[in-house]
């Protein structure tokens, strides 16, 4: 447990955050994929991604983890096997509390010639797996749901062939999509997926980067698609894994909150499929610049922040909503936190995947806002801040879910009295530091 309060002075400084979850997670599986090495500089060593080193070692890859002795910088080194090099691994693949490991490797899984089982942790065997066995069914894979439950465990036949497929998908999910673009590399033809608004795009980034022959388009119809020719053998590359959007959230939202604060997060990833978070703040009044920034590969900037008030538009209200959903989708519960000490109504909508995250987080950001004292109702595809209402210390229920504990031990950067992050531990999924890291602020 840890307790927190109001800081006593400003917050000032530079801050680094650990790299992006995202592209570490697609780093390591697409370079096991690749044919030679692939080396990894700015990893993130959290558990999530732990997760998938474990499984592709399971699955016959060697991973290395060294330290350079010229600069102290830690490397990660995979030694690619090709497309065809992966082994059957020996027990079931645990994907512990991560969705990435769990619906990215299945995508993989199913083209293979050998069978598998996955499974994870009890929030994994809670969270829909239905939206992968549907289109990986479509593409001749053998996929399925051990319990019946559309969950994990699942179990994978293996010697499938497979076909290229046009597949819509109603929500925009990066999962999802990666998942049938990697089936993809494997299929007779072309695979093609549309969304309805353009989901973070690493994979594309990424695979593009590694030789496959994959790009994304704006369909006619103004559906965002993913495009995917096989046949290109990947080959290893060098990556350096910018700092991660969603971590720096939380000391945006810090400098935004506190009183007189001026943070510059150093080298964050701020491509626009996952900086929305910037777009809304700012149109919010707050004051955030990027500086130095960097458009080859991964765009990278470092972001300035200054202590802001957030308001709405001239009506007092802030509708946050469509296209810009997907691209702020694990920030909106720090959002919603900024928006309860904002003085104005904010109303976040077309978020029903916050239900299937980690934690239903429509239920657990209104239920501890509310200790808080927030006025704030949940709705069915989002919530409804009813802001600058005070906020008081109190007990939080973090519901073992990484995103929770750290925006509300920022929340308490802004309530009077103390409150208190019971299981704070599970920051390690996605930022093990996270608490030294906002300690030396204080
Ligand atoms: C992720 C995609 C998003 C995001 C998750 C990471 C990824 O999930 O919420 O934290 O790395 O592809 P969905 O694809 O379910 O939207």
């Amino acid at each position: 447990m840890i307790s927190l309060e109001k800081p006593s002075h400003p917050l000032k400084g530079d801050v680094f955050v650990p790299g992006d979850k995202s592209i570490s997670h697609r780093s390591i599986m697409f370079g096991a994929l690749a044919e030679g090495t692939t080396e990894i500089t700015g990893f993130l060593e959290s558990a999530d991604c732990l997760s998938t080193i474990d499984c592709f070692k399971k699955l016959g890859i060697i991973i290395d983890h060294t330290v350079k002795p010229t600069n102290g910088v830690p490397k990660i080194t995979v030694h690619g096997r090709g497309l065809h090099g992966l082994k059957a691994s020996a027990s079931t693949l645990y994907t512990g509390n991560s969705g990435t490991t769990t619906r990215l490797m299945s995508g993989i899984l199913v083209a293979q010639p050998f069978d598998s089982n996955i499974t994870g942790d009890s929030s994994i065997e809670k969270r829909p797996m239905s939206r992968i066995i549907k289109p990986l069914s479509q593409m001749g894979a053998d996929i399925s749901s051990v319990m019946g439950n559309d969950c994990a465990p699942l179990h994978i036949g293996g010697g499938c062939k497979l076909r290229g497929i046009n597949y819509r998908n109603p929500i925009a999910s990066a999962q999802v999509k990666s998942a049938i673009l990697l089936a993809g590399l494997y299929a007779d033809g072309e695979t093609v997926v549309y969304e309805p608004a353009l989901s973070r795009n690493h994979s594309e980034i990424m695979l593009a980067s590694f030789g496959a022959d994959v790009h994304n388009e704006i369909a006619r119809d103004g559906s965002a698609a993913a495009i995917l020719h096989p046949g290109m053998p990947l080959h290893g590359i060098k990556i350096n894994v910018p700092g991660d959007i969603s971590s720096a959230a939380y000391f945006i939202a810090a400098a935004l909150m506190v009183p007189g604060s001026e943070l510059l997060i150093r080298n964050v990833g701020v491509n626009k499929t996952r900086s929305g978070i910037l777009t809304v703040l700012k149109q919010m009044g707050a004051d955030i610049t990027l500086l130095n920034m960097n458009e080859s590969g991964e765009p990278r900037a470092d972001i300035l922040v200054k202590y802001s008030e957030l308001h709405g538009n001239q009506n007092n209200k802030f509708e946050i909503g469509g296209k810009d959903i997907p691209t702020m989708i694990d920030e909106l519960p720090m959002v919603a936190v900024l928006a309860a000490t904002a003085n104005c109504d904010t109303i976040i909508k077309d978020a029903a995947e916050l239900k299937v995250k980690e934690s239903d987080r429509i239920a657990t950001v209104v239920e501890n806002l509310t200790a808080m004292g927030a006025d704030i109702e949940a709705t069915d595809d989002g919530m409804i801040i009813h802001g600058g209402k005070p906020l008081h210390g109190a007990d939080i229920n973090t519901h073992n879910d990484h995103r929770l504990a750290m925006c509300f031990a920022i929340a308490a950067l802004s309530a009077d009295g103390i409150t208190r992050i019971l299981d704070d531990a599970c920051v390690g999924i996605s930022y093990p530091t996270f608490f030294t890291d906002l300690q030396r602020l204080l």
